[in-house]
């Protein structure tokens, strides 16, 4: 300790002189194995909103878009008519005999002359942009040998007498799969459901699905639905997102929003009992991130995702409060009753009111939440009156829930806080900076959740630059991982072409898929989250970092650039998460005090690329992506080399000191 104090004072007079003080020297890092203070479970959790087509177009694995002709404008659905001869037909939306309150649109075909052997219908395209027939993307994509499944509402006019044909197409118009329904399958004046299993003949990324009719006469549909067969442990979820999110460890999920929960208006806003029971009666609703959610990933099924991916479910519930309005303070019982009544249909016994219908929907356990977040984004006076309506009436009723209060301009004063979840936008830099912001933080207050964070200043976003930086700042949650018992990177998901939002952590079309270089920290740092912190003492080099850039301000700071944190597992292994955000190598003596002996090999994983601006992309989905290795470690004191630009973790065996 009295050799490391005139270094230190060098040092920080030398940074202010020069850039890169201790440049290619070697920096040294001190850990004392002896001590320790025990880190989260919880700590790196994922926050799942609804936007950029996160859910709808996304892990929710339906491939049709506007299945229920609810949406505002019907530009998803294409006519499609053939024949030898003239056609006659047209078709419109219609809401006079609707398949439920819930649903009170279905789409109305009007066929006045059709040539024999001709057809006439509707086509949808998957989840092509808009009036973007240059999207070779966003269709259908179907692989041969697995099976889809397809459902529609259908009913005729006592005139019709022909048959409705329900087709895969490839865009040249080949069928690859196809089904027929007529009078004699029950097709009739009533509405009436139909399932038809497709097995395509060929693989297709861009297909089709047709409905036609065949004869003369009005039919109206509804409810039109493509799933593959395959599924996320057979729950509805896309497989290759729903693995690459459980690929991030997520120890909880937050769901189903941010901006999303809250909506624009109140009308917008997620009302979590209209998400729920069959899904051709739930109403859907506008969200303010340009689209309508069909909310068939509901409140059940992402309980469910959350129990499939082993994480604990975080539900925002909305607070009251939208965008643009309230609801007042005489009519907030029924908010309030909407939490309660949230926890029972998660939580209550299969015979209780909520459990019932969770049973009724094929899950007679609990689900098992444990927290929820009040509200999202909202502050001032008219959170803190609605906080403390949603806090007195959980705590008395459910005094194990964990509550969590939005900070947003300050916290809630008039309540006892258990948790509270704080949000941040900004540069690399920023984050650098903010990693020791948590070493300040006093104990006896609320724990802190980092409920959102990401560098979006551009044109680090997105690149390794930014995943360096938020893993500087990941090194100081985990060193406070007692008070920061959780965080979550945001947002998680974009539909390529859909994007609201720069960045997101993985990125999907209809067949293919990526991970950004933050979305690998996020992986790395949950895989290898320490059980207990213990102390790290760092001398390395220094540099002037962009840590602000606004219009009219840009501030600069010396900032390291090398960050650690160190750790033990309750397995006996001490894990060195080491960042070095410097563009040049950097060498560091380790010394493990407290031990009897390190085994000489470890692992290391390392993410790292030529360039801090390299990122990953559908050509090049493992550019920025981590590799592990075994490294050699001689003994207590060892020396080792981080790449230029790179995240190291290193997990190493020890024994204890006797
Ligand atoms: O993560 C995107 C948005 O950022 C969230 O909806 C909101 O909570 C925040 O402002």
């Amino acid at each position: 300790m009295k050799s490391l104090l005139p270094a230190v004072a060098i040092g920080l007079l030398l940074a202010a002189l020069s850039p890169h003080l201790f440049a290619n020297s070697e920096a040294t890092i001190q850990i004392n194995a002896a001590a320790g203070t025990p880190v989260s479970p919880t700590l790196y959790g994922i926050f799942f909103e609804e936007i950029n087509r996160a859910g709808d177009g996304g892990l929710y694995a339906e491939m049709i878009q506007n299945r229920s002709f609810e949406d505002e404008s019907i530009v998803d659905w294409k006519m499609v008519g053939s024949g030898n001869g003239a056609i006659s037909a047209s078709c419109a939306l219609d809401r006079a005999k609707p398949l439920n309150p819930q649903n009170p649109t279905s789409y109305r075909l009007d066929i006045k002359a059709l040539p024999a052997g001709g057809r006439f219908g509707i086509a949808n395209h998957g989840f092509k942009l808009p009036n973007r027939d240059d999207d070779h993307q966003n269709g259908i994509a179907i692989v041969q040998g697995d099976e889809y499944q397809l459902s529609f509402h259908a009913r005729v006019s006592e005139s019709f007498a022909g048959t409705i044909t329900a087709s895969l197409e490839k865009p040249d118009g080949t069928v690859l799969a196809s089904a027929r329904v007529d009078r004699q399958s029950g097709l009739a004046g009533d509405w009436k459901r139909f399932e038809i299993p497709f097995l395509p003949s060929q693989s297709e990324r861009e297909a089709v699905l047709v409905l036609s009719a065949d004869q003369p006469g009005t039919l109206w549909l509804d409810m039109v639905t493509l799933f593959p067969k395959k599924t996320f442990k057979g729950h509805g979820m896309r497989i290759d997102i729903a693995e690459k999110i459980q690929a991030m460890h997520p120890a909880f999920v937050r769901f189903p929003g941010g901006c999303f929960v809250e909506g624009r208006t109140m009308e917008e806003a997620v009302h979590w009992k209209k998400t729920i029971g069959d899904v051709a009666s739930r109403p859907g609703h506008s969200n303010l991130w340009g689209y309508r959610s069909t909310d068939g990933l509901g409140y059940h099924e992402y309980l469910q995702f959350c129990e499939d991916i082993g994480a604990e479910p975080l539900f925002v519930i909305n607070v009251g409060m939208a965008h643009k309005d309230q609801v007042p303070m005489g009519q907030m019982q029924e908010m309030v009753q909407d939490a309660l009544d949230a926890i029972e249909y998660a939580n209550g016994p299969a015979d209780s009111s909520w459990g019932s219908l969770r049973a009724k929907a094929g899950h007679p356990e609990p689900f098992h939440l444990k927290m929820m977040e009040i509200g999202n984004e909202n502050g001032g006076p008219l959170y803190e009156e609605r906080y403390a309506l949603f806090h007195d009436a959980i705590k008395a009723r459910y005094p194990d829930i964990l509550l969590v209060a939005n900070q947003w301009r300050g916290i809630p004063k008039s309540r006892p806080l258990d948790v509270v979840d704080e949000h941040y936008y900004d540069t690399p830099g920023f984050f650098m900076s903010k990693a020791t912001l948590y070493d300040t933080y006093g104990r006896k207050g609320a724990k802190i959740y980092v409920g959102e964070y990401a560098v979006t200043h551009k044109p680090s976003a997105g690149k390794l630059i930014a995943a360096l930086g938020e893993a500087a700042y990941m090194t100081g949650m985990e060193r406070n991982g007692d008070h920061v018992i959780m965080a979550s990177y945001a947002p998680l998901l974009e539909r390529a072409g859909w994007q609201r939002w720069y960045p997101n952590a993985i990125v999907y079309d209809s067949s293919r898929i990526f991970g950004t270089p933050s979305y690998y920290v996020q992986s790395m740092f949950a895989a290898n989250r320490a059980d207990f912190s213990i102390p790290t003492r760092v001398l390395g080099p220094q540099a002037e970092v962009l840590v602000k850039q606004r219009k009219d301000e840009t501030r600069k700071e010396t900032l390291p650039t090398l960050y650690a944190v160190a750790g033990r597992k309750t397995t006996g292994e001490l894990i060195l998460k080491l960042v070095n955000t410097a563009p040049e190598s950097q060498s560091c003596a380790v010394t493990v005090n407290g031990i009897a002996a390190i085994e000489p090999r470890a692992e290391a994983t390392v993410l790292t690329s030529a360039s801090p601006e390299d990122a990953n992309s559908f050509d090049a989905p493992n550019k920025v992506a981590p590799r592990t290795e075994t490294v050699e470690v001689a003994a207590p004191s060892f020396h080792h080399t981080l790449p230029a630009n790179s995240v190291t973790i290193l997990r190493l065996k020890i024994h204890p000191a006797p």
